[in-house]
């Protein structure tokens, strides 16, 4: 019997090819395929890093903590410019095809769910979703703190004053914007030079939320691009609900601070 050469029995390359199935004999049909399973996988690559940051943050190692994070961050850039092979499906190429899709919407996806949910985004909305889904990677995601609640207290333990609601808040509860945690930024940010290791994390921190927040707009961009004004399949109003969710800001006060620096 033929044995499989090493690089395709170690990663399971022939199972991966097997997975595309496209429902129609529209040209863009396999490439959208194969994009949203990168995109699926790279999600989990950005969510192991992320786990691994919290880990760090949890053992008061910041240095260990901005590696992972820099490495999440490089992921995240190839996520952006997934969507640049997005783009060259033209509209009426996507339009050929669309309707295979029925109700699949990027919306259900868990991997993507869980990504939010390690950075502190945790809706009552979705979280009931969650709960009513259970699906284990969201549902033990929504059991520990996020990599944002590990790094306040993580600088709690460092002596900085962040307010001891958000140090014992439960898990699945949602971050609430709060002017102390900005005062606990502020303070870092007018005396780098005093608190080197902590700069640096939010610096860190930071890059994480602003790629997070450019994949969302370019999503945004590329919906526009395909659909216009059109509703999604997932069943919300498409752009319009999008450009809403493109308000949010991962990690708020590190955004809101600024304003007073
Ligand atoms: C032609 C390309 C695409 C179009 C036109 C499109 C359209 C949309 C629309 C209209 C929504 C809003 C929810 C709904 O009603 O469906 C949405 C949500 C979403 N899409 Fe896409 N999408 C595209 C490609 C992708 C790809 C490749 C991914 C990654 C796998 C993706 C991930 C998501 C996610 C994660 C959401 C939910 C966002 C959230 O919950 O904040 N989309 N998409």
């Amino acid at each position: 019997m033929n044995r499989a050469p090493e690089y395709v029995s170690y990663a399971r390359m022939d199972e991966l090819h097997e997975l595309q199935h496209p429902r129609s004999e529209a040209r863009g049909e396999l490439n959208f395929i194969l994009l949203s399973h990168v995109k699926e996988l790279l999600f989990r690559a950005v969510t192991d890093d992320l786990d691994t940051a919290r880990h760090a943050l949890e053992d008061d190692d910041a240095a260990a903590a901005c590696l992972a994070l820099s490495r999440a961050v490089r992921t995240q850039r190839v996520l952006v410019a997934c969507w640049e092979s997005m783009n060259g499906m033209s509209a009426d190429e996507f339009a050929a095809f669309r309707h295979v899709l029925g109700d699949a919407s990027g919306v259900q996806s868990f991997a993507y769910r869980a990504l939010e949910f390690i950075m502190g985004n945790r809706p009552s909305g979705q979280v009931e979703e969650a709960f009513r889904q259970g699906h284990p990677t969201v549902l033990a995601e929504l059991a520990r703190p996020s990599v944002y609640d590990a790094a306040l207290r993580h600088l709690a333990r460092r002596g900085f004053e962040v307010p001891a609601d958000f140090v014992n808040r439960p898990p699945e509860q949602q971050h609430e914007e709060d002017p102390r945690v900005e005062d606990v930024w502020l303070e870092i940010y007018r005396h780098p030079d005093r608190h080197r290791d902590a700069h640096r994390l939010a610096e860190c921190l930071t890059e994480v939320a602003y790629q997070f927040s450019h994949w969302r707009a370019t999503h945004l961009l590329v919906v526009e691009r395909m659909l216009g004004g059109k509703s999604g399949t997932g069943g919300s109003d498409g752009a319009a609900w999008l450009r809403t969710i493109n308000e949010h800001r991962f990690f708020p006060e590190l955004w809101t601070f600024r304003t007073r620096l």
